[in-house]
């Protein structure tokens, strides 16, 4: 058999062994901010398209025993992609889509006095016309990247006719997502990064402003709501993690908890029963899993539709958008952003013992996992909540799941004004 493909004809034979590059052009060492143009290499695109060209699948078992996909993402739900991806995806539309769409910059921020290390950083940053607007950060998880945004940035800027709450939008990739060079030594835990992202913020002129958090970014602004407290104005969130402590647990099992506090633990205990193996590999072994997952473009894309598939409120994601979401990450290789599971779950000063915190908080808790077991796993109770943070707001939505600002952005978008304009009215 001969390889037709001009890959084959010798360009990728050295590469075989080579020492990983981002495979995007960053401008290392601007201490202040530059714009900033995405640009992957297309050498790396094409083979990247091979390889989901050559995915190999595994077959579904005969029965039905994974219909709500507990072991993984169904074979055709995987071809399908891997065909797509092969033979219609085209990251350089995506790309300039995603240039055009937003004002990129990069810079390098100086690490913690306790952590000595250059932090590259790329980040959207849109200026509202409005001189009142608020500045707001806004902080992604995993497996997204600033992307999660791209639907709210410019409402949140322009505010409209029903609202003049206004924002001028700083939302970086954490670094090891998206066009962030990971972090090169352990330790960047998610205190250290808020000190980071306050440095940013500072550099852009922005002495007080919101953070608009979820997932690991939740993290972050969980401890910026600590260790720069005077910075904030506000902490929005649609993601809060916590777990019952033993008291929790005994009441629960003498049937002492009320309906609210059952239906969550019973979430979240499923939660973590059925669902959460991929935390636990990120955060113990994410070089071994990176090293894999690096590899094979399909089959990372598959690792995060597993998590994103039962919570996402129903969300139909087209493969454009897993693609995107899964390219985002694996362009510079997946590890820096896996990795940091290791940092939030296992760093010190542990990060899951939130420091007490004054800053006005805002709960959004969104419904519709819809998968059989979870669908109280969004809606923590108040009071647990305020054993940590100041609730001055919390509401409940239906639907939304896990990234309501990709699947309800209308209602995200209307949270997030009447949060905020509500802090600088006094309402809250
Ligand atoms: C950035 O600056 C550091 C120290 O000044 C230097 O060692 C490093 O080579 C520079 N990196 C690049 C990519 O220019
Ligand atoms: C571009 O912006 C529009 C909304 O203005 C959004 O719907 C779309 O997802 C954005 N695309 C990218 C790639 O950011
Ligand atoms: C928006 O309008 C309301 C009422 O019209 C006013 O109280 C508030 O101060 C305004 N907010 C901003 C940010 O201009
Ligand atoms: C659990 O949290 C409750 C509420 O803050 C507290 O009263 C209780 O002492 C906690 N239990 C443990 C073991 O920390
Ligand atoms: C708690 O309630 C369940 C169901 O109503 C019952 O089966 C169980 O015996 C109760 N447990 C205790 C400790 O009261
Ligand atoms: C204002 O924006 C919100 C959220 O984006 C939207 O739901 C609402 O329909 C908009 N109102 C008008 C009058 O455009």
């Amino acid at each position: 058999m001969r390889f037709q493909h001009a890959l084959f004809t010798g360009a990728l034979m050295p590469l075989l062994g080579e020492a990983s590059s981002l495979n995007f052009d960053f401008p290392y060492n601007a201490s202040t901010s530059v714009p900033y143009t995405i640009s992957v290499d297309k050498q790396f695109i094409e083979e990247t398209q091979l390889k989901a060209k050559l995915y190999r699948s595994s077959p579904d078992l005969k029965d039905d025993s994974n219909a709500e996909w507990i072991e993984g993402p169904p074979r055709e739900t995987m071809v399908t992609l891997a065909k797509d991806w092969a033979n219609s995806y085209d990251w350089f539309e995506v790309q300039d889509e995603i240039n055009s769409n937003f004002s990129h910059y990069a810079v390098t921020i100086d690490g913690p006095s306790d952590w000595d290390h250059p932090v590259p950083l790329h980040f959207v940053h849109e200026r509202s016309d409005d001189l009142d607007a608020i500045p707001l950060l806004l902080l992604h998880g995993w497996p997204s990247s600033h992307l999660e945004w791209s639907k709210v940035i410019k409402p949140l800027v322009s505010g409209n006719e029903s609202s003049n709450v206004t924002f001028h939008i700083v939302a970086p990739d954490l670094p090891g997502f998206g066009f962030s060079p990971a972090p090169e030594y352990g330790g960047f835990s998610p205190s250290r990064m808020g000190i980071v992202f306050d440095k940013l913020m500072k550099t852009l002129g922005y002495e007080k402003y919101g953070v608009a958090s979820t997932d690991l970014g939740w993290m972050v602004g969980m401890w910026m709501a600590h260790d720069v407290s005077e910075s904030l104005v506000g902490h929005f969130t649609d993601f809060f993690l916590m777990q019952p402590n033993t008291t929790d647990l005994e009441r629960y099992a003498q049937n002492q908890t009320t309906a609210e506090e059952s239906a969550f633990i019973s979430s979240i205990t499923t939660w973590f029963g059925t669902r959460s193996s991929y935390a636990t590999v990120h955060s113990q072994a994410p070089l071994a899993i990176g090293q894999a997952m690096s590899d094979t473009p399909v089959g990372f894309a598959g690792w995060i539709l597993q998590l994103m598939h039962p919570i996402s409120s129903g969300y139909a994601y087209t493969s454009q958008e897993i693609i995107t979401d899964a390219l985002m990450l694996w362009i510079q290789g997946v590890w820096g952003g896996l990795r940091s599971y290791k940092e939030s779950f296992d760093s010190q000063p542990k990060a899951q013992a939130f420091p007490v915190t004054q800053v006005p908080t805002a709960l959004t808790q969104w419904g519709g996992p819809s998968t059989t077991g979870i669908e109280n796993f969004n809606f923590l109770p108040r009071d647990w909540a305020e054993r940590w943070v100041n609730v001055v707001y919390l509401s409940r939505h239906d639907a939304g799941g896990h990234f309501p600002a990709v699947s309800e952005p209308d209602a995200w978008v209307q949270e997030v004004r009447h949060f905020f304009g509500g802090l600088i009215t006094g309402a809250f």
